[in-house]
């Protein structure tokens, strides 16, 4: 039975064409990922779907009629229910409050608290979440914040799921735990429209498969009749080109060292543990690990984000950096990637030129006098957005109207073009189309291959056996060893659960 029936789908923002005579159907009891590079138009369809845009043209039909829908308020009546692709949760609120929280403002009544806590605990047990519902969110795991979001819809009594990119920031661990609730929910009666960009997740768990390309539907298939080739040949609309190669080049100076690091992490415990290590030009050190080892804070102590602990050093090219200021970070060129893009890699409220030049708008090049030099910041603004093919290629707008993806890229063209001698990447290719994915992997090992020195944060284990040198594998702020990429996964798999590996030295020397 089809459960959802989207017609004929346009939806324009200026003259950006998101969604063109679109048309989609949910099945009862299926898994249906929608497929498509960052701005194929997948968060817009699905946003039209949920009441959150109207579309300007096309037809709905749910459970088998026409339905117009407005706003949230309609579609959660419908019985649909999403989950964004940025979390918006209140991390301040405790698990029930957060879901309160929307509740009241769509009822308009006033609830009561503790039983809405009972109602939570029961829905929890149901679904075999293991989350406390008095718990702050901050106190959460992301895995469990997500599960967080995804009560907050299951709690409205609805029947239909929209899951937008709900893996991009979980541990594999954590994405098999949700895609085996998501079974169980499908077996219960639930539907389901899952957005990712994880082939393998694709393939593995999903019944159907729709692909878009630049706001268009390519077609439908059946997962079980299709393969990842033939779905990345019409995500793309061609072949994928194979990723750089690694050249041989001999390691220069040490570019990067730091000493006996500690940090702190947002509730002042340790995060960081006396952590040495080095990074020469023309390596890419890859520190691979579960979420939550403390990466965010390494990233963030490196970049001065974040205070570095007395007693640690952080020398670039021998000069100590420990706690520099973030322009003099610029000033010496070292580059940072980061995951956040929302909230530490653009403002979200600047233009897109705006966007490509921060940090650097005090630059001769840029300025004019006090002033900003309009003219050649948008010149540069359109050359970068060229290059990098950020889409739409519009310098006027702001981030916020760019996806996901095309967000990071502004990130990406903004740090690359710095001339960096060291990048610090910390999850550089989360929510990346496949085809972006190349081009950042493609832009690291350039970098490397120049002989710079390339800092590289990740959990997910393909990007960091595909780009580094060497791997160093952090577990509750220290590494467990520091393997070469031969090392194999089931070894790296056990020591990013905290085994030590014999074979390597913290300085990190052998490899
Ligand atoms: N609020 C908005 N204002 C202006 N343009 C928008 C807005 N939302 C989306 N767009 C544009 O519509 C197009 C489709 O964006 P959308 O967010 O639907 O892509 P997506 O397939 O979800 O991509 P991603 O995988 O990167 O999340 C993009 O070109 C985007 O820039
Ligand atoms: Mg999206």
């Amino acid at each position: 039975m089809k459960i959802i029936e989207m017609q004929n789908i346009c939806k324009a923002f200026g003259d950006t064409k998101a969604n063109k005579d679109v048309c989609f159907d949910l099945q009862k009891g299926e898994i249906h990922a929608l497929l498509g590079e960052n701005g194929a138009g997948k968060t817009t369809l699905m946003n039209i779907l949920y009441g959150l845009y109207c579309s300007d043209a096309g037809q709905i039909s749910i459970k088998g009629s026409h339905r117009s829908i407005r706003s949230p308020r309609d579609s959660i009546a419908l019985g649909i229910g999403m989950v964004h692709q940025h979390f918006m949760l209140i991390p301040q609120l405790t698990v029930t409050q957060n879901i309160f929280l929307g509740l009241q403002k769509e009822t308009g009544f006033h609830l009561d608290l503790p039983k809405l806590e009972k109602t939570v605990a029961e829905y929890i047990r149901r679904f075999g979440f293991h989350i406390n519902p008095k718990s702050p969110v901050w106190k959460l795991p992301v895995g469990l914040q997500q599960k967080v979001e995804i009560l907050k819809a299951l709690i409205r009594n609805v029947d239909i799921l929209i899951l937008d990119e709900p893996t991009a920031v979980l541990t594999p661990h954590e994405s098999e735990e949700l895609f085996s609730s998501l079974k169980e929910m499908t077996k219960e009666g639930y539907s389901i429209i899952l957005i990712t960009h994880k082939m393998y997740e694709v393939m593995e768990h999903s019944d159907r498969v729709t692909v878009m390309r630049q706001g268009e539907v390519v077609g439908t298939v059946q997962t079980k009749e299709t393969d990842k080739e033939q779905l990345a040949a019409m995500m793309i609309g061609k072949k994928l080109e194979k990723p750089d190669a690694r050249q041989n080049i001999s390691l220069q100076d040490t570019i990067l060292s730091v000493e006996h690091l500690s940090v702190k992490n947002n509730n002042k415990l340790p995060a960081i543990r006396d952590l040495s290590f080095h990074v020469s030009g023309g390596e890419i050190l890859g520190i691979a690990g579960v979420d939550g080892n403390g990466q965010v804070e390494l990233g963030e102590a490196l970049t001065s984000l974040r205070k570095a602990e007395s007693g640690s050093v952080i020398r670039i090219k021998d000069q100590d950096l420990t706690n520099a200021d973030p322009g003099t970070l610029i000033d010496i060129k070292v580059s940072n990637i980061t995951e956040d893009r929302q909230r530490k890699g653009l403002v979200m409220d600047f233009t897109a030129a705006d966007n490509l030049i921060l940090g650097s708008q005090r630059k001769k090049r840029f300025s004019k006098g006090v002033f900003i030099n309009r003219p050649l910041v948008n010149s540069h603004a359109q050359e970068l957005m060229e290059s990098y093919d950020i889409r739409p290629r519009k310098i006027g707008i702001p981030a916020k109207s760019f996806s996901g993806g095309n967000q990071q890229k502004i990130i990406l063209a903004r740090e690359m073009t710095r001339e960096p001698e060291l990048i610090i990447a910390l999850q550089p290719t989360r929510g990346l189309d496949i085809g972006a994915t190349n081009f950042v992997w493609n832009q690291l090992m350039l970098k490397r291959n120049e002989g710079k020195a390339v800092l590289l944060i990740s959990t997910d284990l393909d990007e960091i056996y595909r780009l580094s040198d060497r791997i160093a594998v952090i577990y509750e702020g220290r590494f467990t060893g520091i393997v070469s990429p031969d090392t194999s996964a089931e070894e790296i798999g056990l020591m990013m659960s905290g085994v030590e590996n014999a074979s390597t030295s913290e300085q990190g020397g052998t490899a």
